[in-house]
């Protein structure tokens, strides 16, 4: 077991990085509402030395460890960004310049160009809209029933096409695009649709809007890749699927890396990791 750990403390999702001996990458992830279940994991490793924090509950996860610890903050956007820089250079993506958007709870995007990042903008639509939607319309409140389930739904019921309002004429742009999510709804008879059609609706709902918003950084920033990370995308083959597509459908290139959830740990284990390197020198 290592001597150094990074935590990401999220809006919903508290996750934690670190290397083995042989280097290898290790993550575990708890609720953000179970701190104490941190603690004693951090209790369970008591080899530990330094620990590198990052995230906006950052400051209950110091209370809840009441300076048991060596803790290292770093804010959050600098650590994502650290971490997504060491994450695609580990999955061999060679990328100077990019939109990054994190879909946590809610989504912040960022645009990266060599060593400098700036935020450029966000949205209240994220993964924590996704969980609340599905569970008012649906009553179901898991993000793994939520993801399976998704993909098995169909949204042509539900959904808007744009040719379906250009019905038998020239669409002006494609007619496969949504021209209004969920707008199918309030203009037919039945309103009664099976739950698993109501969550792949919801998911395309949010991956939609933040692939929108996303495309408009890229377009202004001259971007081609956008970097999609987050704890959302999860397992999540239908929500990378609406934003992978959406994205191509608008000329740019998508990329998941494969630890989505954990930029932000990783980030602030590198951090840490570097702070003793400094310090011992
Ligand atoms: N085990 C899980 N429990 C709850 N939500 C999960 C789980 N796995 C994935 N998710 C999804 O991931 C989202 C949280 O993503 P992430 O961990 O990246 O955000 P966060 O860091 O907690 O939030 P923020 O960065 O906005 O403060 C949830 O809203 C949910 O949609
Ligand atoms: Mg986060």
């Amino acid at each position: 077991m290592t001597k150094v750990i990074g935590i990401d403390t999220g809006g919903t999702l508290t996750k934690i990085a670190y290397f083995d001996e042989q280097a290898t990458l290790h993550y575990v992830s708890f609720p953000s509402n179970d701190l104490a279940a941190v603690k004693e994991w951090l209790k369970a490793h008591p080899g530990l030395e330094d620990i590198g924090v990052t995230g906006g509950r950052t400051e209950q996860l110091r209370e809840e460890l009441r300076d048991e610890k060596a803790i290292h903050y770093i804010v959050e956007f600098e650590a994502t960004l650290k971490g997504v820089r060491y994450l695609l250079k580990k999955e061999g993506h060679c990328i100077n310049e990019s939109i990054i958007t994190n879909i946590g709870t809610g989504t912040s995007v960022h645009y990266m160009s060599g060593n400098s990042d700036i935020r450029v903008g966000g949205t209240g639509i994220g993964g924590g809209t996704l969980i609340g939607l599905s569970a008012l319309t649906t009553g179901v409140t898991e993000f793994e029933d939520i993801r399976k389930m998704a993909q098995l739904g169909k949204r042509e019921q539900i959904d808007l096409l744009v040719k379906d309002i250009y019905r038998g004429m020239d669409t002006p742009i494609d007619g496969n695009l949504t021209a209004s999510n969920f707008g199918k709804v309030g203009i037919t008879e039945d309103p009664k649709h099976p739950p698993a059609d109501i969550l792949a609706t919801v998911q395309g709902l949010v991956g939609e809007v933040i692939t929108t918003m996303s495309i408009q950084y890229a377009e202004a920033h001259q971007a081609e890749h956008i970097v999609y990370i987050g704890s959302t995308l999860s397992d999540n083959q239908h929500l990378q699927q609406v934003i992978g597509n959406y994205t191509r459908t608008k000329k740019r290139t998508p990329i998941f890396v494969g630890d989505h959830g954990f930029a932000g740990a990783v980030g602030a284990l590198l951090n840490i990791m570097e702070h003793e390197k400094t310090s011992s020198q």
